[in-house]
This record gives C-alpha cells, sequence and structure tokens, in this order.
C-alpha cells in the first residue's frame, strides 16, 4: 500500500510515518506544504522524511496560493472566529487540497496525517479529503491507535525519530503566514500566564521602541495592495508586516476557544500581521459601507468564520456567502492608517474615494442643514415615548 502524508517533521507526523510502514505495512509518500512557515524547519524536513525511510518526499509551495485564495477571503470576511483570525484554519485547507493532488499524481491508495482525535484539524482534513477525493481511504494514525503525547515521545525514543519538543518546552506549535498557534504544557492551564518563551514573532511590550510608529496600509476592493504607499504581493506585504508589527508586540492573542467537539481549549496565538489588517479593513468598512450594510455583515462574517472554523470550506453555503461579500468589497478601496504602539495598534486614519461620510453635513462648525429640521423628526420618536408614558401611568 502507497500512502500519502500530510508531513511537518514535527513530533506527531514523525511518529506517523513510522507507525505507517509498521503498523499498516505502506511505502509512504511524504508531504510538505510551504505556507510560509519558519523556512528553517522546512529545509531540514526533507533530510528527516529521508531518515524516516519515506519512500519519496515531496514538497510543494504554496504561500501565495494561500494567501489570494484564502487569506484575501478571510480579510473580507473580517475573519474571526471568537477572536481567533483563523491561521492554522485557514491553512489546513490548501494543506489538505495539495495532499490530494500528490496522492493521485503518484498513485497513492491512501492520505495520511498527524492530528489527534481531540482537536479541529482532523475534521478540517477529514472533509476536504473526503469532499476533494471521496475514493481515497484516510488514515490517522495517532487518532486510530489512541495515543497521547507521552507515548508519543516513548514511542519516538525508542525508534530514534528525533523528539523536536524539549520536557521544558512542551509545546504543540503551529506555523504560517496569518499566525502562529501555540498550546500544550503548562498552557493547558488557564489560571497560568502564558510565559515569555512561547512567542517567537512579538517582543513583550516593554521591550518594544518607545516611540510609537504609524503605517499606512492600502486596500483595494476588500484586500490590501500597499504598505506605506509600496505596493507589494500578498505574501510580501504579510511577511512585512509581521516583522514591523511583531517589533511593537502587536498580535498577541490568549483565548478559551470553543473547539468543534464541545471542548473549551485555552489558546495562544501570535498574529500581528493579521491583528493590523484585520482592524484596518473593519476601519475602512466602516467610512464606506452603510449601517444596514454593516450590520448585516456582521452576521454574515460570523457565519463565514465558523463555517471555516469548523472544516466547511467546502461547503457550498461558504462560497454563497462569499458572493455577498465580494459585493460589498467592491467600495472597500482607500487607505488607512493605523498606529502601532507597545503591543496595541490602533486606526488613527482613513479615507476613500467611496466614503459615505460627509464633513460638511456632520461638522459643529459648519451650517450643513436647517437643524429645525431635526425637531420634526423627533417628533415622532417622542410620540412613541408620550404613549408610553401614558400607558405606565395607567398600571
Ligand atoms: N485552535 C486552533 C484551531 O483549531 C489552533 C490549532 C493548532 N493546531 C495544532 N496542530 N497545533 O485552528
Amino acid at each position: 500500500m502507497k500512502v500519502a502524508l500530510a508531513y511537518s517533521g514535527g513530533l506527531d507526523t514523525s511518529v506517523a510515518v513510522r507507525l505507517l510502514q509498521e503498523r499498516w505495512n505502506a511505502e509512504v509518500i511524504t508531504v510538505s506544504v510551504d505556507v510560509g512557515q519558519n523556512p528553517r524547519e522546512l529545509k531540514q524536513i526533507a533530510e528527516k522524511a529521508e531518515k524516516l525511510g519515506a519512500l519519496k518526499h515531496v514538497h510543494v509551495d504554496a504561500k501565495r496560493e494561500f494567501v489570494e485564495h484564502y487569506v484575501f477571503r478571510s480579510i473580507k470576511a473580517n475573519g474571526s472566529y471568537e477572536g481567533y483570525p483563523l491561521s492554522t484554519a485557514l491553512a489546513r485547507y490548501p494543506i489538505a487540497a495539495k495532499l490530494v493532488e500528490v496522492a493521485r499524481r503518484e498513485g497513492a491508495d491512501a492520505v495520511a496525517h498527524g492530528c489527534t482525535g481531540k482537536g479541529n484539524d482532523q475534521f478540517r482534513f477529514d472533509i476536504t479529503i473526503s469532499t476533494l477525493a471521496p475514493e481515497l481511504r484516510i488514515i490517522a494514525p495517532i487518532r486510530e491507535l489512541n495515543l497521547d503525547r507521552k507515548t508519543e515521545i516513548t514511542y519516538a525514543r525508542k525508534h530514534g525519530i528525533p523528539v523536536p519538543v524539549k520536557r521544558s518546552k512542551p509545546y504543540s506549535i503551529d506555523e504560517n503566514l496569518w499566525g502562529r498557534s501555540i498550546e500544550g504544557g503548562r498552557l493547558e492551564n488557564p489560571a497560568a500566564i502564558p510565559p515569555e518563551e512561547i512567542y517567537a514573532w512579538t517582543l513583550s511590550p516593554e521591550r518594544t521602541p518607545r516611540k510609537p510608529r504609524i503605517i499606512k496600509i492600502g486596500f483595494r476592493r476588500g484586500v490590501p495592495v500597499s504598505l506605506d504607499g509600496r505596493r507589494m504581493s500578498g505574501v510580501k506585504l504579510i511577511q512585512t508586516l509581521n516583522r514591523i508589527a511583531g517589533k511593537y508586540g502587536v498580535g498577541r492573542i490568549e483565548l478559551i476557544e470553543d473547539r468543534i467537539l464541545g471542548l473549551k481549549a485555552r489558546e495562544n496565538y501570535e498574529a500581528p500581521a493579521a491583528t493590523v489588517l484585520l482592524d484596518a479593513h473593519r476601519g475602512l468598512e466602516q467610512l464606506v459601507l452603510t449601517k444596514q450594510e454593516l450590520y448585516f455583515k456582521q452576521l454574515i462574517d460570523t457565519t463565514w468564520a465558523d463555517l471555516v472554523y469548523s472544516g466547511l470550506w467546502f461547503d457550498p453555503l461558504r462560497s454563497d456567502l462569499d458572493a455577498f461579500i465580494d459585493a460589498t468589497q467592491e467600495r472597500v478601496t482607500g487607505e488607512v492608517l493605523v498606529e502601532l504602539n507597545r503591543g496595541r495598534c490602533r486606526v488613527v486614519g482613513r479615507s476613500s474615494p467611496h466614503s459615505l461620510y460627509d464633513e460638511e453635513l456632520v461638522s459643529f462648525d459648519k451650517y450643513g442643514f436647517d437643524q429645525r429640521d431635526s425637531e420634526r423628526v423627533i417628533r415622532f420618536q417622542t410620540m412613541r415615548a408620550r404613549i408610553l408614558s401614558k400607558r405606565w401611568s395607567r398600571t
């Protein structure tokens, strides 16, 4: 049997290679998909796979596709699940899709992933694979053998598999351009303060520059296209912004998150670029969309994020919602100024050719319109008040 395994080089997937060979008698093709994780680790992956006796290692660079097909959609939808910018969730879809592509090209009988049976990623992988390639068998060795992390570490040590986690730093980390997720170890106690050692992309506020910095982000039809007046590709813009905003300590997120299975989980994220871009995008929408659009879109955005979180990227409802979202984004073009300061970011200025803001009308200093007209509008509001008051005085 030939199996294509989504391989990250981490503990779960390294153990999975060996288990597939041993217990499933499989020849393993390891597949690594670059969605912007640490390039140093990516380099070692092929080597690691070879050491584990993989039949073949296939590497796919999906950074551009990830940003332009998934992250950009998420920005337009203000993609946030309970405050989580969906970084890991979004990346699972291109990873699963590439895995299926490679499996088909290589004539594999099955695909495999290293997910446990406790988390959300298994839903995203299994649902995507079943949608795109219902004929492919799915094997999840860690889930099927009901292994916990301790048992995995013991197994790895016994089989000469390098264990990337240390007893002192036993974190499970997932990384891509849109963010970094850190779970496990001490973090599992929701009362314990996340230690400084879990952060890799952001400085702690007391180590950030003393002076705030203001950056300018240009949007075109809901997606970011320039930074400080320089046009750049989505990948470059996000990479640059991760660096800049991270230096100002922006993007640390600590959450109690409701997982798909109903468990509450303690989650920590670093997402500097996502934090800035989502704030800036929302700030620009406030300027160009009507009140009615903003209210309704909030409901759509919440449903969109819930689908993406829950593994349902390929559900037709997601593209239905995207049709609405895209229609609203036609006017989301303009520039947003964001101030970065000591771990915080804040929209401090915005402009757009589609702005609905009328300075003349709203200004304290200008004539605008005859204020006496308001009195007639309010007559109707006070009518309601007077009716209610009459009713109350009778009871
Ligand atoms: N809770 C987040 C999510 O469900 C992060 C998951 C991180 N995954 C991981 N394998 N470490 O998207």
